[in-house]
């Protein structure tokens, strides 16, 4: 038995809907020191789109929020310097605060300032004392794992110079509740946020939502932008959104209700198929070892008996186990040598990436297993 499953922990993934404020969010939340140390798996460069959208992310701040020679900005979450190396490269002052030291250090060798400590109102007194306040402060698919979100909301308040903004990106709730994306509900995704539970949480702080743009990243995110209260002007989509939330029914628990049925329906069609697929003795692959899939795999009861192995790219992933059915993750050369006949498209909020590069997996007579929207067996998958 390899010597990490005897530091196992498990948590209970429950997830709670506010009908006052409108906030979704985990009920049970596990221990931050758990999840981000200097053994974290997860590395921001690990997908060309990835690289692509931070890139576009960098130009748009700096276009609009870093307007002279002495702007500083903060990212909160810099992982690996995916981000604010285009402001180093820039020469543009910048500080990423990031609490795992691992990627931390990758980021420290791309030329950008980094700081090993989790985003707090401790940190961010001690950040204003040494740089000053921020002219932005940035936050990618991250600001939705930290569970103390009045702190970060306290720290922003801080941190923030009086015309700063504060711009984050995250799963956006009704891409989630639209998909049947299930599988974004795990342990470090503490909040499912949409545009209400944004402008509740945010507001009793002083902080206002000015913008919103949709991004298709991580399965259909929304950028969110915040200024202190009457700083800039509110846009009409913050508007338009509000109204367009009412409609998809994301102020109701029922919706909440009938998402859980979707998703029981999800999990025992993807269980009902893979298990037909088996005793008809298919070999069966998991491709990438993502977050979302330990959702996938623990909840739909899946095992190594179903999944030979999960490939994935990331080095510090491979030769380690998946959390709980311990499904052996394995290096993508192995699968590209391979001839499974299903590979179950774990990251499929990378479909278009994935699709450019495996046509040889279609060729050689595979074919994806993939379960958002709905369960299928397709050929190609589009994002
Ligand atoms: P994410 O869905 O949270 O972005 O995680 C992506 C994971 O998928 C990461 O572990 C890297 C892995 N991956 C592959 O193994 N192959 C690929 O082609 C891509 C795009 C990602």
């Amino acid at each position: 038995m390899p010597k990490h499953f005897r530091n196992e922990f498990r948590a209970e993934l429950a997830v709670g809907f506010c009908p006052g404020c409108y906030m979704v969010q985990l009920t049970n939340l596990v221990e931050q020191e758990h999840l981000y140390n200097d053994e974290y798996a997860f590395f921001s460069g690990s997908s060309k789109g990835m690289s692509k959208h931070f890139q576009e992310f960098a130009e748009f701040i700096m276009q609009h929020y870093l307007p002279t020679d002495d702007s500083f900005v903060v990212e909160v979450g810099s992982n690996d310097g995916i981000l604010l190396q285009h402001m180093a490269k820039r020469n543009i002052k910048h500080l990423g605060i990031e609490p795992s030291a691992n990627v931390a250090n990758i980021a420290t060798k791309r030329g950008v300032e980094s700081l090993v400590e989790f985003f707090n109102v401790t940190t961010a007194e001690k950040v204003k004392q040494t740089h000053g306040q921020a002219d932005a402060i940035l936050g990618a698919n991250v600001i939705c794992h930290i569970p103390d979100i009045h702190s970060v909301a306290k720290s922003v308040k801080a941190l923030l110079k009086p015309n700063g903004v504060f711009v984050f990106e995250a799963p956006y709730i009704a891409n989630t509740i639209r998909k049947t994306a299930f599988d974004q509900i795990y342990d470090e995704h503490a909040f499912f946020f949409g545009v209400h539970s944004v402008v509740n949480c945010f507001s009793r702080h002083g902080l206002e939502l000015v913008d919103v743009m949709e991004r298709n990243v991580h399965g259909g995110s929304m950028r969110y932008v915040l200024a202190h209260k009457g700083a800039h002007e509110v846009t009409s989509k913050v508007k338009q959104l509000l109204v367009l939330e009412d409609h998809l029914g994301l102020l109701k628990i029922e919706t909440y209700q009938d998402f859980a049925k979707s998703a029981e329906k999800s999990r025992d069609q993807l269980k009902q198929l893979i298990t037909g697929l088996r005793e008809q003795g298919k070999k069966i692959v998991g491709y990438a070892a993502t977050a979302k899939s330990a959702t996938v795999i623990n909840y739909c009861g899946l095992t190594p008996e179903h999944i030979k192995y999960i490939s994935d790219t990331t080095p510090a992933k491979q030769g380690r186990y998946s959390p709980g059915a311990h499904i052996p993750i394995k290096p993508y050369e192995i699968f590209k040598q391979d001839k499974p006949d299903y590979a179950i498209l774990f990251a499929w909020n990378h479909a278009d990436e994935i699709m450019a590069k495996e046509k040889n997996f279609i060729k050689r007579g595979g074919k994806w297993i993939v379960f958002v929207p709905e369960v299928a067996i397709v050929e190609n998958v589009k994002q």
